[in-house]
């Protein structure tokens, strides 16, 4: 059983690609060629992206329904620290962030203890969250993958107010062995681990043990393989690396995950 507040969201993560005259026009030419209004569309260029795309979007007729998300925020309100964002000064410029990327756990070294507190600073100024979550290959061939994702859950939500961050949260399932790699999981393993991640947001206090909090499948997605995923009724739509950066691949994407939005809506 799918609540029918379920959106199906599509979401792309430019990560480190684009300059900001690049990231308007890209934007503007996926807005034209993925004009499905009932999947939810989110482009996350780099930040110095983030005001070109937002004119770009704007400037686009009929494209308004994209919505702009920022790859990262800091954890706290302000302060000194150099090379850093706030949740504060992405307004107006993003109403969507994502928050705990593998390659931020990886590359700048993010806990789960400060991903908690990234998502109460979004939470503070009103951002929705796309909180990543994702076992390595070894916890996967160590049979731990489950563990691991579920002390990723709970870490990241420590301390989180869970009724005032259901209605902002979506969680993207990114085995971090399927990023960039090519080789995509199952359908049914993003469906096993679906099922881990909502459990647990029900052992958090989470209404109706998790089900109503969007769960996306991301690595190594793309128009052949979309189709798996949103096969499985507990996911929800797709966070896209790569693929996001080729129009023909997101219009490929979205029109596959519109079936899908246009389904469930006829439940
Ligand atoms: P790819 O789609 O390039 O594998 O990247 C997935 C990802 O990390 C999205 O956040």
């Amino acid at each position: 059983m799918i609540p029918a507040m379920r959106p199906v969201i599509v979401a792309g993560n430019w990560k480190m690609h684009t300059t900001p005259a690049e990231a308007g026009e890209l934007a503007a030419t996926i807005a034209r060629r993925t004009n499905e209004p009932d999947v939810v569309r989110v482009l996350c260029p780099p930040f110095v992206s983030l005001a070109a795309v937002r004119d770009a979007l704007e400037a686009e007729p009929g494209a308004g329904a994209v919505a702009v998300g920022a790859q990262n925020v800091h954890h706290e309100t302000t302060g000194p620290y150099t090379g850093e964002v706030s949740a504060h000064m992405l307004q107006g410029l993003a109403s969507w962030v994502i928050v705990g990327h593998s390659e931020r756990r990886r590359d700048a070294g993010e806990t789960d203890e400060l991903i908690s507190r990234k998502v109460q600073r979004a939470l503070d100024t009103g951002l929705r969250v796309i909180l990543c979550v994702g076992e390595q290959l070894e916890d996967r061939e160590a049979g731990h993958a489950a563990d691991l994702v579920r002390t990723q859950v709970r870490g990241s939500l420590d301390g989180v107010d869970v009724a005032a961050i259901a209605p902002l949260l979506t969680i993207a399932y990114e085995p971090v062995w399927a990023i960039g790699t090519g080789r995509h999981a199952q359908g049914s393993d993003a469906a096993a681990m679906a099922a881990v991640i909502r459990a647990t947001l029900g052992g958090l206090g989470f209404d109706d043990r998790g089900e109503e909090i969007p769960v996306l499948y991301g690595g190594s997605v793309s128009s052949s393989n979309i189709g798996d995923f949103m096969d499985e009724p507990s996911i929800d739509g797709a966070l896209v690396g790569g693929a996001s950066l080729k129009p023909d691949e997101m219009a490929g994407i979205v029109a596959r995950a519109g079936l899908t939005a246009r389904a469930r809506a006829q439940r």
